[in-house]
C-alpha cells in the first residue's frame, strides 16, 4: 500500500539544469491540461538513501522530488514532474547513473525510470490504490470520492489517505477493524481504547459499530489533529475522545478500564507496555494487538501469556501477524 508523502529539503545548491518555463497551480505544482503528457524521472530507492536522492534529484532539477513511500515494502520512489525535460533523455540517464554509482556501492539497490505519462494518470492513479472495503455486514471503509453505497444497517467510515497511517487497506488495520466487528456482543455496549489512532480509523470505526465510550490516543499531534478532523468529517466527534498522549506514560492505576483495546503499534512498544496496556483491560476484555512482523509474534504472544492472556485468535498476512488475547479463564 502505498503512503503519499511530499517532503521538502532546503537548503540545496543551484540546480544544475534549469527546468523549462511551465504554468505552475499555485502550490508551485507543474498543471497542464487533463491528458496532456508530462515527463516522469523517477528513482526508487531503499529508505536508507531517500535523503541522499532527494538532494540528488533537487540538485539536478531545483525542485524537491515528490516522495511516496510504500508502507509494507519501506521503499521509497522519489519523483520529478515535468512538461519538457530540461536536457536530452540519454544526458539525464548518464548523469543520474553517474551520481547513482557511488551511493550504490554502499550495496543499496536502485531503480531509474523516465517516461512521458498523462497526466490524469499521474495526479488520479494513485486512487486506484484505495477500494472500498467491507468488513463483515456491519462495516463498510471507503475513500470519499468513491460512489459505493452501505448496505443496509452498515456503519460506514469515511477516510482519504493523508500523512497519518491507517485507510484500512493494511492487514494490520484490516485485521483490528475485522475484530472490532466481531467482539460486539447482542444487548451490550462496549468501550474502546484505541492506542496509536493514527487517522483515527478503529476509534471511528468502533463508534459506528455502536461502541461507548471510546477514548483514542497517539503520540504524534499531527495524527490527533487528522483523527479529530476525521471524526468531524464522520460525524462521531462527540462520541470519540482523542487525546495526544504517549503510551508509555499512560499512568498505570487509572480506574477506567475498557471492553476492548486496540493497540496497532510497533512490537518492541507492545512488549515494553504489556503492564500499562493491561492494566486498562477489563478482566472480560479482548486485546487486539497488530503491527507486528511474522518473525516477531511470537515473543509478543509469550509476553501476553506471561500477563495471563491467552491468544484466541490469529492472522498472518504477507509478512504481518496480528492477534486477539484475552485472560485465561
Ligand atoms: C501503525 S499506526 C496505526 C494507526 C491505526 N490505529 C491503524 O490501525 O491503522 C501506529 C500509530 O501509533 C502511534 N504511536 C507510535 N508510538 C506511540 C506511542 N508511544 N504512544 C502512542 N502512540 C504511538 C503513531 O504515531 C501511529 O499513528
Amino acid at each position: 500500500m502505498a503512503r503519499r508523502v511530499f517532503c521538502s529539503f532546503s537548503g540545496l545548491k543551484k540546480p544544475l539544469w534549469q527546468r523549462p518555463a511551465m504554468s505552475c497551480d499555485n502550490k508551485g505544482r507543474v498543471c497542464c491540461p487533463p491528458g496532456c503528457p508530462v515527463w516522469q524521472i523517477s528513482v526508487r530507492t531503499p529508505a536508507e538513501a531517500e535523503v541522499a536522492m532527494a538532494a540528488l534529484l533537487e540538485s539536478l532539477f531545483g525542485e524537491p522530488p515528490a516522495v511516496y513511500v510504500d508502507a509494507e515494502t519501506q521503499t521509497i520512489a522519489l519523483s520529478i514532474y515535468c512538461q519538457e525535460l530540461p536536457r536530452p533523455e540519454a544526458e539525464i540517464r548518464f548523469r543520474l547513473r553517474t551520481s547513482l554509482r557511488r551511493i550504490r556501492e554502499d550495496g543499496l539497490k536502485m531503480r531509474v525510470a523516465i517516461r512521458k505519462i498523462r497526466r490524469q494518470d499521474w495526479a488520479e492513479s494513485w486512487k486506484k490504490h484505495f477500494r472500498p472495503l467491507e468488513f463483515g455486514q456491519a462495516l463498510l471503509v471507503k475513500p470519499s470520492w468513491s460512489q459505493c453505497k452501505p448496505r443496509a444497517g452498515q456503519g460506514v467510515v469515511v477516510l482519504d489517505p493523508g500523512l497519518s497511517f491507517g485507510t484500512g487497506q493494511h492487514p494490520t488495520t484490516a485485521f483490528c477493524l475485522e475484530q472490532l466487528v466481531a467482539c460486539r456482543q447482542k444487548g451490550q455496549t462496549q468501550s474502546l481504547l484505541d492506542i496509536g489512532t493514527g487517522t483515527g480509523i478503529l476509534a471511528i470505526a468502533a463508534a459506528k459499530l455502536g461502541y461507548r465510550p471510546i477514548q483514542a490516543i497517539d503520540l504524534d499531534p499531527a495524527a490527533v489533529r487528522v483523527a479529530k478532523a476525521n471524526a468531524l468529517q464522520n460525524r462521531v466527534a462527540k462520541r470519540v475522545r482523542i487525546l495526544q498522549c504517549d503510551v508509555t506514560r499512560l499512568p498505570i492505576g487509572s480506574e477506567t478500564k475498557f471492553d476492548v483495546i486496540c493497540a496497532n503499534l510497533i512490537y518492541d512498544l507492545l512488549i515494553g507496555q504489556t503492564k500499562r496496556i493491561l492494566s486498562r483491560l477489563q478482566p472480560r476484555g479482548t486485546f487486539i494487538s497488530a503491527g507486528i512482523l511474522k518473525t516477531q509474534f511470537d515473543q509478543v504472544r509469550v509476553a501476553y501469556a506471561a500477563a495471563g492472556l491467552e491468544l484466541i485468535v490469529t492472522r498472518k498476512e504477507k509478512e504481518w501477524q496480528s492477534g486477539a488475547f484475552a485472560f485465561a479463564r
